[in-house]
């Protein structure tokens, strides 16, 4: 078994360069199989759920070739199978964007229900919704979905729910598709917005990502024969950006874009940090204790579900007494437990905590609940007195690339120790 062992407190100093967003390149490479043809994605971020992804399209008959760490060439002329490697789709949740991709390339598909972390009821209704407004017939058999269409034909959908997986994968849907789908209530995240870039840099037609109202015009193919390169990684770049808070450091963040990160920079100043943008460069910084807040997780552009554990982190460390509403996942407060075993003074009642302030934590074994979770508890780790060990080290390597050395870099005592 592998675990973390990281020594603190450090106050975290120097630069980091953040990674492809992990929540584009899980839907970017399922969407290459609408491509007759072959492209190359370069700035892929080098994580598990990535090398799952490449498994499964590899099952499905793409060929695959890593140019190097964080670019590959994806060959998706032939796709012989319709039905995905069920072990492997049971093992993430982004494997439901094979029913769009495939359902609009091939017509028909069998999935397993996706899995990935552990935050509470994990429905996908508004994906079926969106499949069957396009003429398909989806059904569950005995835990996998099966979707098949004669053929698809562009509708108006209203999501229900503002959902990011819905919104991508009824867009992925409906590029194939004969005539115009227009999503409505669409989410609005950076990632979606670089899908649709991806999908029109391959032959697609789509507008409006990054509203509430995106229109795809169906096109005959995607031809592929094109570069595109992965959006920064959003959601990194805001957990160094609290990394840098909770430890009371100094950090420029590398290679964002500053504009996705607005929603964290305006908590940060309004907790006492400090935040300069410069470019693609963001620098962080906080020389005295942060103060408490009110948060409430919201789709884009509000406060990030993905970044409420490591905000979590810095209140437990502020001044006064602090409210987390979250809106989007049931089970997303099960990491304050973890960082009560740090002495933090965290009470959690369904879908609130609130977190009164302590000035110090102290090192613990922790266990990572879920990715966001355990990212959470490095940063405690880093801003907490003594020694800390981080287990499940699984969930956090699914996400975050080489994230030990990012953190070594910034000068935290950290060591990746196996058992
Ligand atoms: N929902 C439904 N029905 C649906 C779809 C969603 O009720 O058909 C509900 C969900 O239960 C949730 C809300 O709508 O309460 C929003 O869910 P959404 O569909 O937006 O989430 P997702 O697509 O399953 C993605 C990210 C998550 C991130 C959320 C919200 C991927 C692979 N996952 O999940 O990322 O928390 O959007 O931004 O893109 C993570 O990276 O750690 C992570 C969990």
């Amino acid at each position: 078994m592998e675990k973390l062992v990281i020594n603190g407190p450090s106050r975290l100093k120097g630069e980091v360069t953040i990674s492809g967003a992990k929540n584009s390149a899980v839907a970017i490479l399922p969407a290459t199989l609408l491509i007759d043809g072959i492209c190359t994605i370069n700035n892929v971020p080098n994580i598990m759920d990535v090398k799952l992804s490449c498994e499964i399209l590899e099952g499905l008959g793409a060929k695959i070739k890593w140019i190097n760490k964080n670019s590959l060439e994806i060959d998706t002329r032939n796709i012989t199978n319709t039905i995905a490697p069920i072990d492997l789709t049971r093992k993430f949740r982004a494997s439901y964007y094979l029913i769009g991709s495939i359902l609009g390339r091939k017509k028909e598909i069998e999935v397993g229900l996706p899995g990935g972390c552990n935050l509470g009821a994990r429905p996908i209704d508004q994906h079926i919704k969106g499949f069957e407004a396009l003429g398909a017939e989806v059904e569950i058999v005995g835990g996998n979905v099966k979707a098949s269409a004669k053929k698809l034909t562009g509708t108006n959908i209203y999501l229900d729910i503002v959902s990011v997986g819905a919104t991508i994968n009824v867009m992925l849907a409906s590029v194939l598709a004969e005539g115009t789908t227009i999503i409505d209530n669409a989410a609005k995240e950076p990632h979606i917005v670089d899908i649709a870039n991806f999908l029109n840099t391959m032959g697609a037609d789509i507008r409006g990502a990054g509203t509430d109202m995106i229109k795809i015009n169906g096109v005959k193919s995607l031809k592929g024969g094109q570069t595109y390169s992965v959006v920064p990684d959003q959601i990194e770049a805001g957990t160094f950006m609290l990394a840098a808070v909770a430890s009371r450091g100094d950090i420029v963040i590398k290679n964002c874009i500053a504009e996705h990160l607005d929603c964290i920079t305006a908590k940060i100043l309004e907790i006492g940090g400090n935040v300069e943008v410069n470019g693609d460069n963001v620098r962080v910084w906080c020389n005295e204790r942060p103060t408490k807040a009110v948060i409430k997780t919201l789709p884009y552009p509000g406060f990030p579900t993905d970044l409420q554990p490591q905000m979590g982190v810095v209140l437990s460390l502020a001044d006064g007494t602090s409210i987390i509403n979250e809106s989007i996942w049931e089970s997303r407060f099960q990491y304050t437990n973890e960082l009560n075993k740090m002495g933090a003074q965290i009470t959690a009642q369904g879908k609130s905590a609130i977190f009164e302030g302590v000035e110090t934590l102290q090192g613990a074994s922790v266990y990572s609940t879920d990715l966001r979770a355990g990212a959470a508890l490095i940063v405690a780790g880093v801003a907490a007195e003594g020694k800390t060990e981080v287990y499940n080290l699984e969930h956090i390597d699914r996400g975050y690339e080489n994230i030990e050395e990012k953190f070594r870099n910034l000068g935290a005592d950290i060591q990746r120790i196996t058992e």
